[in-house]
């Protein structure tokens, strides 16, 4: 096993985060202790692979019992309909309060497995085990659990910061391919808002050591997350470039559209014209972020980018204060700071050169 740990503070204590070969399962030692139930959550898109089986065994061997709860794949799993099937299953299965959560999947399933686990007999410890690029990099790390209504993303949910997450590279293995290059989406984003370095290193194309890029990732949002768990000094929400759009466009297909990472690079196109317009940033700049997202084949415009269409979700956004809409914008690459004040007539402009490909206008 050869793991590198990134640690998060949070307001439950320090916790780790491991990201390396071969960390399952017996990584899962140090962190869950032995003969504790288990409710292992486990995404469909993952649950025959062998590395989840071995979970399962090492599991069995080492709780006194393990219940198995798949979830559907999908951003339809995080709903109130699901989470309610999810903690119907556990109370049927009558779980108690020493029951330890184990979520196993993409952030869909830490999602959903981290809200179960928040409020399940009014909370139980969880443990992350990420499958996707993005919840590797994003959402395992932080504590931000929760669901989706049809009026938005996010709209339910609750702080609750994982025991441990256990980022075993093995799973992007089986990762299908469209799935990896929306998490270098995040990746992409992560560079734009706090690294240049690392923004320039993905630019250029495939990462050779995926497991340094996540590593740095983790890094970023451990800093974030850590100096404002609860997303409440402005700091956190930076992690949130390119995600006010984002947001709108999957509340606009009913989360049937877009993935996630796809949703999040094209707002990060037109935050990038947004920036140009009110924050000075350099036109070729605006440009090459766009090109770094098109080179990983992930969309940079959208039919759906009118204010007509996105205002209605994007001021249900969580970041919409009294004072309307606040944005994460770029003065440069690795600068962001959140904007409140952008007039309508900018988002407009922004919406409709994305929209039509055109280049970025002061
Ligand atoms: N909590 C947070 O801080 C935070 C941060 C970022 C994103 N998110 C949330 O994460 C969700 C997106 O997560 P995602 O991009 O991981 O998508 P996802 O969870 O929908 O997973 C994508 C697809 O990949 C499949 N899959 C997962 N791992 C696999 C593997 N190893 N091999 C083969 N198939 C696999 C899944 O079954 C699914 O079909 C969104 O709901 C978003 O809101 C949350």
């Amino acid at each position: 096993m050869s793991a590198q740990r990134v640690r998060v503070k949070s307001s439950a204590g320090i916790y780790s985060i491991y990201v390396g070969e071969k960390i399952l399962p017996q990584g899962l030692a140090a962190h869950l202790p032995a003969k504790v139930p288990v409710a292992m959550l486990v995404d469909e898109g993952v649950a025959a692979l062998p590395l989840t089986l071995a979970i399962f065994g090492w599991l069995e061997k080492r709780a006194s019992r393990v219940v198995r709860v798949r979830i559907p794949a999908g951003e339809r799993s995080k709903s109130v309909d699901e989470y309610g099937r999810v903690l119907r299953q556990l109370a049927g299965a009558g779980l108690t309060r020493d029951t330890w959560v184990v979520a196993v999947g993409g952030g869909v399933t830490g999602d959903l497995a981290g809200f179960v686990a928040a409020t399940y007999l009014r909370g139980l410890p969880v443990i992350q085990i990420p499958t996707t690029v993005v919840a590797m990099v994003d959402s395992s790390v932080g504590g931000k659990t929760g669901i989706d209504l049809p009026e938005g993303k996010n709209l339910v949910g609750a702080f609750h910061p994982p025991k441990a997450v256990l980022a075993d590279l093995r799973w992007l293995e089986s990762l299908p391919e469209a799935e990896r290059l929306a998490g270098m989406g995040e990746v992409i984003k992560y560079g734009a808002i706090a690294d240049a370095k690392l923004f320039a290193a993905v630019a250029k194309g495939r990462p050779r050591s995926m497991a340094k890029v996540i590593k740095r990732c983790v890094e970023i949002k451990a800093k974030l997350a850590g100096e404002d768990e609860r997303d409440l000094k402005g700091r956190r929400a930076l992690l949130n470039f390119g995600h006010t759009v984002a947001h709108g466009l999957e509340g606009v297909s009913a989360y049937a559209g877009l993935r996630h990472g796809e949703a999040v690079a094209i707002g990060m196109v037109v935050a990038a014209h947004l920036s140009v317009k009110t924050r000075g940033l350099k036109k070729k700049t605006a440009e090459k972020l766009k090109a770094a997202i098109a080179a990983y084949g992930l969309p940079v415009t959208h039919p759906d980018l009118t204010w007509e269409k996105l205002s209605p979700v994007m001021a249900r956004d969580k970041k919409a204060t009294l004072q309307g809409i606040r944005w994460v914008l770029l003065r440069k690459i690795g600068r962001a700071d959140l904007v409140a004040g952008v007039t309508e007539k900018k988002v407009c402009l922004a919406l409709e050169e994305v929209r039509e490909g055109r280049p970025p206008k002061k």
